[in-house]
């Protein structure tokens, strides 16, 4: 029996077979926890583990096995049994699917590759999690994955474009490089876009300035779930926003968040996980706060960051009408409640985005260096917990970054997995190989 110091949390999985639970043991790996794989029925007592370090998970075999043959069991994050992809492999399969309805190849890329970006990066519910959302924006023709943008008027540092109903980060790729090619010329290029679609994670786009030296920012506008605070019903989108800068080297601060307390594909992941939502993330159909992610789902209402008022959830508010001024309004296209619902494909999307990037060597020299003396002092003070270092925005997803590098690929729940092998059935394309 394993003997478990009070310092290591202790994850027990029930609900599988022996033969489930040794693949699952050998593939395991973490320095902070140690994971069980026990039999339904266990006695908890014969674990011979503080009750207050367990955290039972129970996850029925019968759904495990029916995917059990190309299984490779892992554990990420708070999730059972999960897959092993090469990232190259998931591109391919995003690639096949739009192509499949209709999507040009280099279209269909574009979005492959911020897809992959937001899983590699551990935002999985921007990543395959949306590939089905996309697939049928473009199958009922609500979205035209064949436009290409088109600039409508510009200024040395600033340019309005017509997203023409495209895809997302079509638009979103061809904006981000028109800012940086007026920051490099201007020393800043602020460009906005109308008639766009689902962008995918904002740090797509700001990483591309980054990435030259540049400080990025995008924004976008999206359907309504934002609950105001005072408000019972939502008026605003999870508007995402961001900021990236590089430091020395490849020292970055990568600011990439929903305005409001969590994005929804956070929610909609641990619904597809049966999973409950920690309280302050939503609201039910009665404004009161839920921990049910269904329940949570159904009234599409979800708290702005900070949450209750008492908790200064109106400076998330605030940031999101924010980013509404500078997408929807600026871009004259749909803004606030009036954003299409989410899913819904009776009208196209019409979001508004916006793509900033500034060189910052307009300004003092040696903003390289600066910028990492502080990330470096902020990462450098002494935590609350030893286990737990100090961070800035950008190291929680640099050290994903890292981890799907060292294990050759990205880890899939299996609930995703099997939704993807039912699109690749529905769309009669080949399913993703997994690593055995
Ligand atoms: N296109 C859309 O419609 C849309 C809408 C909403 C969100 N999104 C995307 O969803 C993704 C997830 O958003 P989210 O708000 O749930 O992200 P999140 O809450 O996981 O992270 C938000 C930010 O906090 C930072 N962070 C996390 N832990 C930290 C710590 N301990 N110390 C310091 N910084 C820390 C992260 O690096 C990140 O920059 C983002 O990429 C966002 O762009 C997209």
């Amino acid at each position: 029996m394993t003997r478990i110091s009070s310092k290591v949390n202790v994850k027990v999985i029930t609900g599988f077979n022996s033969k489930t639970i040794r693949s699952g043991c050998r593939s395991l790996s973490s320095s902070s926890s140690v994971f069980k794989f026990v039999p339904s029925g266990t006695d908890r007592n014969s674990l011979k583990i503080p009750n207050e370090k367990i955290r039972t998970l129970s996850y029925k075999y019968s759904y495990a096995s029916s995917y059990n043959t190309n299984l490779r069991s892992r554990w990420f994050s708070s999730s059972p049994l999960g897959t092993l992809i090469p990232p190259e492999e998931v591109k391919r399969f995003i690639t096949d699917c739009m192509m499949k309805v209709g999507t040009p190849k280099e279209n269909s890329q574009s979005l492959a590759d911020v897809l992959v970006a937001a899983d590699t990066r551990g935002h999985y519910s921007h990543g395959l999690n949306r590939l089905d959302m996309y697939v049928n924006d473009v199958k009922t023709g609500i979205c035209d994955s064949n436009a290409l943008p088109e600039l409508v008027k510009e200024s040395a540092a600033t340019a309005f474009v017509d997203g023409k109903n495209g895809l997302g980060p079509v638009i979103g790729n061809f904006c981000m490089s028109l800012a940086i090619k007026k920051a490099k010329e201007s020393g800043a290029g602020w460009v906005v876009a109308g008639g766009s679609n689902h962008y995918g994670i904002a740090g797509w786009y700001s990483l591309q300035a980054s990435e030259q030296n540049l400080v990025g920012m995008s924004f976008t506008n999206t359907s309504p779930f934002m609950t105001p605070t005072r408000s019972k019903t939502p008026a605003l989108g999870t508007n995402p926003m961001t900021v990236a800068a590089r430091g020395e080297g490849k020292d970055e601060f990568v600011l990439d968040m929903a305005t409001t307390a969590v994005a929804v594909g956070k929610v909609e992941v641990q619904r597809r996980k049966g999973e409950p939502i920690p309280n302050g993330w939503a609201l039910d159909k009665d404004g009161k706060v839920t921990e049910n992610a269904t329940e949570a789902m159904q009234a599409g209402s979800l708290m702005p960051l900070g949450g209750a008022e008492i908790n200064s959830g109106y400076k998330g508010y605030g940031l999101a009408l924010m980013t509404e001024i500078f997408c929807g309004i600026m871009a004259g296209g749909k803004y606030g409640p009036n954003v299409r619902k989410w899913m819904s494909a009776t009208e196209p999307a019409n979001l508004g985005q916006c793509f900033v990037a500034v060189d910052p060597s307009c300004f003092a020299p040696g903003f390289e260096g600066r910028l990492s003396d502080l990330l470096n002092t902020l990462r450098n003070l002494e935590p609350i917990d030893p286990s737990k270092p100090v961070l800035v925005a950008g190291d929680p997803e640099a050290s994903h970054v890292k981890e799907v590098k060292d294990q050759g690929g990205i880890q899939y729940h299996v609930n995703q997995v099997i939704a993807c092998n039912n699109l690749a059935k529905e769309l009669g394309v080949t399913p993703m190989k997994a690593i055995n």
